[in-house]
């Protein structure tokens, strides 16, 4: 059901009140998911790291036609929005910072919007792997091109060709079983002095592996991305420990 019609799209043999009804239900629906996120985000900033500690990680979702399908039926495509701007502002500039003139690897790079806010005159090269099919095929279409590569690829498996200067885990280590020990396969992957930039959307699964992450890697910077629906995002940089 659209969330929107235009009155020319009503028929004529149907009452207006039931169509009426189910937009007031659907606006209803959405208000209420932008709360929720809003709650998680709040619950996730506040609760004492000794409640954290009582949560059992489990990942999100992680099967590839999940992830297939959901692009394909536009799930995905409020991140191109303003509301996600500020999130990828603070990753991007992060990874300008640390760039070194190096190269970049984007895990879950989705359909390559990061690619967007990178300026890559300072890169000498960007590689984007994402597990589907469907965004990356988005994003060849979209970012591909000159010193731009984009793969299909299982972040738990992928083993890249060279090392990095800068690896980007934006918004995908909850979907994975064991965030930590990828994250430690990876820094065999780093030049010296490299960093891992991390992102995270605020709620208590992202704080169980910010702790996992915290433990084992030198924390270097540590910001916050809010927007003004009130949800945010924690993105950290570390260095190997
Ligand atoms: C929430 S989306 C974020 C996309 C992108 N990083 C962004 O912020 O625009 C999470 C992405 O992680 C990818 N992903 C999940 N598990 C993965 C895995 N094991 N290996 C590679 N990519 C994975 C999904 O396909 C999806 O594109």
């Amino acid at each position: 059901m659209p969330n929107s019609i235009e009155p020319s799209e009503i028929p004529s043999s149907q009452p207006a009140v039931p169509v009426e009804v189910s937009i007031g239900y659907s606006s209803l629906a959405t208000g209420w998911k932008r709360w929720r996120r809003h709650l998680r985000c709040m619950i996730s900033a506040y609760l004492p790291e000794i409640a954290v500690n009582a949560f059992k990680y489990s990942p999100q979702q992680t099967a590839r036609a999940n992830w297939d399908a959901e692009y394909a039926g536009g799930h995905w495509d409020y991140l191109r929005g303003s509301s996600e701007i500020a999130r990828y502002g603070i990753i991007a500039s992060f990874c300008h910072c640390y760039s070194r003139g190096g190269a970049l690897l984007d895990h879950g790079c989705g359909e390559g919007i990061l690619r967007r806010h990178l300026n890559l005159d300072i890169f000498s090269h960007y590689v984007g792997v994402d597990l589907s099919l469907d965004a990356v095929a988005r994003a060849d279409r979209n970012h591909g091109g000159e010193r731009t590569r984009f793969l299909v690829g299982n972040v738990e498996h992928y083993e890249p060709e060279q090392k990095y200067d800068v690896i980007v885990f934006n918004e995908m280590l909850y979907y994975l079983e064991d965030p930590e020990s990828v994250l430690r396969r990876y820094r065999d992957h780093l030049n010296p002095n490299g960093v891992f930039v991390v992102s995270m959307f605020d709620m208590i699964k992202a704080r169980k592996v910010w702790q996992m992450l915290d433990r084992n890697n030198r924390l270097v910077e540590s910001s916050r991305a809010v927007n003004q629906g009130g949800h945010s995002w924690t993105i950290r940089v570390y260095q190997q420990a």
